[in-house]
């Protein structure tokens, strides 16, 4: 009998499941610089990423609406994985000198990472609510309808809080207006959240008591998706750090082709976390490992005199 595995079918081919043909046809450098098609290849590499990390961010909300916390918790650690992709990749460009990039940047204006659509799909979603930035995408009414749709969603952080109040809110005391607030706009500083955070972290810590569960076990699920939403900021934010240090490289003060100040526009966008209060309960926690909470909120957002005796020892 004449062999035929499935490879040489010709119903379905590497080639055509994955529209390999479609695929290498959309790189179309506008020079004949030799470097343009790393910056092509590059650029599209990280839409695909941001594609899969949006897919992945919608499924763990659903985890979290269905109290799954493990389910989320599991395609959180994918999101970071992607997230180290997306700052791994950035030397690859700095292969690049800057004076190869200047020689084809012309061919670019005005078109600027400014309008990528997934970012700011990924960013609104997050909790950066800015409709200016929908502005930017240009005359692309359907992108900018489809952007828009993510500017009132709940971010993950939304979807974790109230998670976290079906899953006790005897013990989480989440405020009711925390639950219901306005998602169309970014998240504010809540010392109620961080009070709530605080019990969830300190919980780890608690032994069973008599016929009780060990609360550390009973909220240790809970605890990890606090952990992996501060992962995924401070990871977004390690990949905005290198960005602008990549455009220093690249073209130092200069414009941006999109016509922002370039890296001090950058540089401006690395203030301001998704999930403030996630690193602010840090305050409570770091200064007193296991300790009783810090007298008060101002006190301890004070990283001068840490509450406790802990922190760095060679701090002044
Ligand atoms: C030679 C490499 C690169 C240079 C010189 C560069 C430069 C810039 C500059 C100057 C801006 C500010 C906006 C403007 O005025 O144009 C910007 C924004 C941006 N770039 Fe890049 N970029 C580079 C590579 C990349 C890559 C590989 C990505 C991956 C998708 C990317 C994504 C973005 C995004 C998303 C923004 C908007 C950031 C925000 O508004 O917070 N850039 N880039």
């Amino acid at each position: 009998m004449a062999e035929n595995p499935i490879y040489h079918s010709d119903k379905q081919t590497y080639g055509t499941y994955l529209k390999i043909n479609e695929l290498l046809g959309l790189q179309r450098p506008r020079t004949g610089h030799h470097d343009e098609l790393l910056f092509i290849i590059s650029h599209q590499v990280y839409e695909l990423w941001f594609k899969q990390m949006m897919h992945e961010l919608e499924e763990v909300c659903g985890h979290l609406d269905a109290d799954r916390p493990l389910r989320a918790a599991q395609l959180f650690e994918r999101i970071h994985k992607i997230q180290h992709l997306l700052i791994e990749q950035i030397p690859m460009l700095e292969t690049m000198f800057s004076v190869e990039f200047a020689r084809f940047r012309d061919s670019l204006r005005p078109a600027s990472g400014f309008q990528s659509v997934q970012f700011r799909k990924i960013e609104f979603f997050c909790g950066n609510k800015n409709p200016k930035m929908l502005a930017l995408v240009g005359e692309d009414e359907e992108a900018k309808r489809e952007m828009a749709t993510f500017l009132d969603k709940s971010t993950p952080y939304d979807h974790f809080i109230r998670h976290l109040a079906r899953e006790d809110n005897g013990i989480f005391k989440i405020p009711r207006e925390a639950l219901a607030r306005d998602t169309t706009q970014p998240h504010e500083p809540d010392e109620r959240l961080v009070d709530s955070l605080e019990i969830l972290y300190r919980a780890q810590h608690e032994g069973s008591q008599a016929g009780k569960k060990n609360a550390g076990e009973r909220y240790y699920a809970q605890m990890r998706i606090a952990e992996h939403l501060l992962e995924f900021d401070e990871k977004f934010a390690i990949w905005r750090f290198h960005h602008v240090k990549m455009v220093e490289r690249m073209i130092g003060g200069g414009m941006g082709t999109g016509g922002s100040s370039g890296a001090k526009y950058l540089a401006s966008t690395l203030a301001r976390p998704f999930w403030p209060d996630l690193w602010s309960v840090r305050n409570r926690l770091g200064g007193g490992y296991g300790g009783a909470p810090a007298a008060s909120p101002a006190a301890a957002a004070t990283p001068e005199k840490p509450a406790g005796g802990g922190g760095c020892p060679y701090a002044g």
